[in-house]
């Protein structure tokens, strides 16, 4: 294990390491371009090193923004060999895309108003004012949008349309309702060929890494197949919800949406700033929403099929981010922390896993369906200290640091016995350690 100083230092040349001067690349080869997400967690670290820097990464996710107010999750680096990223999206067909850049077609969970409000914590007063101001505009057009666009019915919550707008994408919820709503032609071929190998050498991902660290091949093809249908669509958003079944109200996105509104409220309030009364009357109906998403039967939330009202009974380490989100009655936050504590839910030696041990899609290396990620120990952990539970926060913070001191900044680890997996060298685990021990 190394000491904390030792730490910092490692965490900061991987950020170096994959520094392109305006962003940061989450992990070389595996991850060549710009994640939303990913760049908002990477600020986060940067804000405790070098603020103009962090400033940089996080406008430089405004060159991708769409002029509907979408922010891609993706932002494509123009290089030659990553032709084939970008033709998978072609996000040029749709109106809105921009012009000088190529992006995905789809968003991802909204970490920017957190990235920009703890930036700005770096800052003096004068200077955090003027910050917040020159973002907001960004902001409530990516806020306003998601209302427009994704929750057509004002019920409070918005509707994903990829499973990669989750952050967590071969997360069990979505996986189940991809074999209930999404069954091209060409699946029963597929599955009788045993075409497995042959697609697994022409992954990415599975280059890179061995398969059972990754998604299932036959997952990953539909999740391609969802993309050109959505492509096919011109990413209308009006096409899209009427073909399909296949969307979600994904309960961790929702969480972080829910907390993203509280601080552009907060933000607009210090800088004197005006919100929209359009926008503010959506932010305070959004407030309880996740109360829909309660299922009393198992006593826990869960994400919802969108189309067809139904809850998805697949528990996920999503379970825990109301926490995050603030806006839980003190009682259901403590629901949540049992089962947090429960070990034969997600107390395990190395938490917290994605996925619950008593999960039938449990395996301990396997991407979003088992393994420990600390961006999202990042977020439960600041749940936790909001609701008072910071003994508990405080060993969750240690136990994610002694996972990465004792292998690297890895993507992410088994929750059984701490085994690396995913890329090294990865960019926000090396981000929220800097954060962690400041
Ligand atoms: C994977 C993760 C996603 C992340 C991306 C880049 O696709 O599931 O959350 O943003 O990698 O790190």
């Amino acid at each position: 294990m190394s000491s904390n100083s030792d730490l910092f230092d490692q965490a900061r040349q991987v950020l170096k390491k994959n520094d392109q001067k305006n962003f940061t690349i989450p992990a070389e080869g595996l991850y060549p371009h710009q994640w939303l997400w990913d760049s908002c967690f990477i600020a986060i670290g940067l804000s405790h090193v070098n603020v103009p820097r962090a400033k940089r990464e996080i406008k430089s996710l405004l060159r991708g923004q769409w002029s509907n107010g979408m922010l891609p999750n993706m932002i494509f680096d123009d290089a030659l060999w990553l032709n084939q990223d970008r033709n998978i999206w072609r996000s040029h067909l749709s109106i809105y895309a921009p012009d000088k850049v190529s992006t995905s077609g789809i968003t991802q969970p909204p970490m920017l108003a957190e990235s920009v409000v703890r930036v700005g914590r770096k800052m003096t007063k004068g200077e955090r004012r003027t910050w917040y101001k020159s973002m907001l505009p960004a902001l409530i057009a990516y806020h306003q949008w998601l209302y427009e666009e994704r929750d057509p019915n004002q019920s409070g919550l918005v509707t994903l349309i990829h499973p990669y707008e989750s952050g967590m994408d071969s997360t069990p919820p979505w996986i189940n309702q991809l074999h209930k709503h999404h069954r091209p032609w060409w699946v029963k071929p597929y599955k009788s060929l045993k075409l497995d190998n042959i697609v697994n050498r022409i992954r990415r991902d599975t280059r890179h890494l061995p398969p059972g660290q990754r998604m299932d091949t036959l997952d990953a093809m539909l999740y391609y197949d969802v993309i050109r249908s959505l492509r096919n669509k011109h990413y209308d958003i009006g096409r899209i919800f009427k073909h399909t079944q296949f969307t979600i109200q994904d309960l961790g996105f929702n969480s972080i949406f829910i907390r993203a509104n509280q601080h552009l409220l907060d933000m607009a309030e210090y800088s004197g700033y005006e919100l929209p009364i359009q926008l503010t009357d959506r932010i305070e109906q959004s407030k309880h929403a996740l109360e829909m998403l309660w299922d009393n039967y198992s006593g826990q939330y869960l994400s919802k099929n969108f189309k067809t009202n139904k809850l998805i009974r697949e528990p996920t380490i999503a379970t825990l981010l109301p926490l995050y989100a603030g806006t839980v009655t003190k009682e259901r936050a403590q629901t949540l922390v049992n089962l947090l504590l429960d070990d034969t839910k997600f107390m395990m030696p190395h938490p917290i896993p994605s996925v619950p041990k008593d999960s039938k899609y449990f395996e301990p290396e396997r991407y979003w369906q088992g393994p420990s990620w600390i961006n999202i120990n990042w977020l439960i952990i600041d749940g936790l200290e909001r609701y008072g539970y910071t003994d508990i926060a405080s060993i969750l913070k240690q136990k994610s640091l002694d996972l990465v001191s004792t292998h690297g900044c890895f993507e992410y680890f088994s929750p059984i016995d701490g085994t690396p997996a995913g890329a090294a060298n990865f960019s926000w685990t090396a981000a929220l350690t800097i954060d962690f021990l400041q």
